[in-house]
């Protein structure tokens, strides 16, 4: 076979690219921003994997723009939302992304986000750096205690045992849960319990969301959720923006209805610097970083060449989502 030809959507660290290169010949986007839609159809075309990120629309079109001899798309995410999973099936192409070796790193940003949002680290920074701090006062600037509190994980797979892991060792916190099937492990390990989400949502101090976004989990926290949460509570999101309905938290975190939010994601991404939540004291916002280490990235960086070549070769994925 001639060496086969791949697509890759932005530089990923040189781990996965170079072994991508011995195997292939690259066309890499080697740009800060994502292809334009023109530029990615074009490129596409007579590919035979396609390395892609989540901010890559692959679609029908895309794949009629590629031509029959696509064989594989290889997400670097574990999320694959931004991929018609239904249409690759379909037309046989395989589809894989990067689980496992980013759980640890992502739930790390979830509690480091929990625990600011917690203690109003943003509102505390931003006095310290605008001149704002007057001194100490014994009344001002109250959070949120953390210790023995009700956890509540909305979708509990990889990342969200790793942040419930950490929460019960570290702040001996109960553990509530939605999924779509009991985890017996985290029952034994936490005796932690499934629940209706409308039950984590009154009984939860802090609400970690980590499912994953589709038809049926898009706007799952829209005015209703908000109303049922506790005014103490504190929000986190590290799964996708669009979970989430911004006018709505908006709302909740202005009036009250819930104490803080804190977002690694948000809809559309990058959020613009004067949307309405950005401005808000009781709202941290971090630039989508969950899986921003050293060794996550590489690890992402080796499965999704791993998933590539394996996809063209027409081997099993390693970490197959199709
Ligand atoms: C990032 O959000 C991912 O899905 O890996
Ligand atoms: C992602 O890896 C998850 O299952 O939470």
């Amino acid at each position: 076979m001639t060496r086969p030809r791949v697509l890759v959507t932005r530089n990923i660290p040189a781990v996965g690219i170079d072994r991508i290169r011995r195997f292939a010949d690259v066309d890499l986007w080697d740009s800060p921003s994502p292809p334009p839609r023109q530029q990615l159809l074009r490129r596409a075309h007579g590919c035979h994997g396609l390395l892609t990120l989540l901010s890559d629309q692959i679609d029908a079109e895309l794949f009629d723009a590629a031509g029959d001899q696509l064989r594989v798309v290889s997400n670097y995410a574990v999320g694959f939302n931004n991929i018609d999973i239904g249409e690759a099936a379909r037309r046989g192409i395989r589809v894989g992304n990067t689980p496992d070796v980013l759980t640890d790193a992502t739930a790390d940003l979830a509690v480091a986000l929990l625990l600011a949002a917690a203690r109003r680290l943003r509102e505390g920074l931003d006095r310290v750096r605008d001149g704002r701090w007057k001194g100490w006062e014994p009344t001002d600037m109250l959070g949120q205690d953390l210790a023995g509190k009700t956890l509540g994980i909305v979708g509990l797979g990889r990342i969200g045992m790793a942040v419930a892991q950490r929460l019960v060792d570290g702040w001996k916190m109960r553990v509530l849960y939605t999924a779509r099937h009991e985890k017996p492990e985290a029952a034994d390990r936490w005796g932690a319990r499934r629940v209706p989400l409308q039950q984590l949502l009154a009984d939860s101090d802090f609400v970690s969301i980590h499912t994953d976004l589709n038809e049926q989990t898009a706007g799952l926290f829209d005015a209703s959720a908000f109303a049922q949460m506790k005014r103490s509570a504190v929000l986190v999101n590290t799964s996708r923006g669009q979970l989430v309905d911004q006018g709505a938290l908006h709302h909740a975190l202005t009036s009250g209805q819930i104490f803080a939010a804190a977002l690694d994601v948000t809809d559309p991404e990058p959020l613009p610097h004067d949307h309405p939540l950005v401005a808000l004291d009781n709202c941290l916002i971090v630039p989508h970083i969950g899986s921003a280490t050293g060794a996550a990235r590489d690890g992402m960086a080796r499965i999704a060449a791993d998933n590539l070549i394996a996809g063209i070769r027409g081997e099993p994925l390693p970490c197959a989502v199709v």
